[in-house]
């Protein structure tokens, strides 16, 4: 079964709009876990613009199920995140100038402090994912340095549309495979929707999909619950056309 990741950044980045208490990211871990989320994922970011450091230490007392933390490979983040120990890591770049994680890690080009930050976070027993393009190279980059698994970055795939998005879901096909060969795990992310989630979920490597601002979105008409829920029946529906293990 395709496990389904609720990133909940969305949620804080309402509230730091007023710089108040609600909406509460500890409340939308607890509806998502409700609805039948199997992770709860956040990103503290440098630049603390949505989820603070008190989100992160309320989180890790109250979630049950999956904690993924999104972090950049950052020193005083990788010291939160040992102090922290979610189940997992996903280590992915940052700019302080973009809207949303741009593109995925360059683990070749990322030199020492990627190697001892996945070093670290392993010896403390926590699950190290790699935000990454679908590209071979960076896909046994990921397996070199010791990584538990990649997260391909679904980014072009979504933006895409017709032959292109055959294209885009042809690439991470691929990278999925090689991910996998490679004794990877495979995760997958970014720009996923109501519309294009299903044939990502039906790569057969694919064990977990990290979706924050569709359901988010979502959840402004017809609440966090349902659509969720929703989520989760489209992935269930993928998982069952192409007789994916139930987990
Ligand atoms: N995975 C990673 C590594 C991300 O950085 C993000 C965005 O925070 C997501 C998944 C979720 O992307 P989206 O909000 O577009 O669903």
């Amino acid at each position: 079964m395709t496990k389904l990741g609720v990133n909940i950044d969305h949620v804080a980045t309402v509230r730091q709009a007023r710089r108040g208490i609600e909406p509460e990211p500890v409340w939308a871990a607890a509806v998502a876990e409700l609805a039948g989320a199997d992770g709860i994922t956040v990103h503290l970011r440098e630049d603390r613009r949505h989820i603070q450091d008190r989100d992160v230490e309320l989180l890790r007392r109250t979630v049950q199920c999956k904690l993924n933390l999104e972090m950049a490979v950052a020193e005083e983040i990788v010291g939160i995140a040992l102090e922290l120990g979610p189940d997992q890591a996903t280590l992915v770049p940052e700019k302080r100038e973009e809207v949303t994680t741009e593109g995925g890690l360059d683990v070749l080009g990322a030199g020492d402090a990627l190697a001892s930050a996945v070093e670290r976070l392993k010896a403390a027993g926590v699950q190290v994912n790699l935000f990454i393009d679908p590209v071979a190279a960076q896909i046994q980059g990921s397996a070199d340095i010791g990584a538990d698994g990649v997260e391909l970055h679904t980014g072009q795939y979504a933006l895409a549309s017709g032959e292109e998005a055959g294209e885009r879901l042809g690439e991470l096909a691929a990278g999925a495979a090689l991910a996998a060969n490679l004794g990877l795990c495979v995760a997958a992310g970014h720009g996923l929707n109501y519309l294009n989630v299903m044939p990502v979920t039906a790569l057969p490597q694919v064990e977990e999909l990290n979706i924050g601002h569709s359901i988010i979105s979502r959840a402004i008409f017809s609440g966090l619950e349902r659509a969720i829920r929703e989520m989760k029946d489209l992935i269930l529906e993928a998982d069952r056309s192409v007789e994916k293990e139930p987990g």
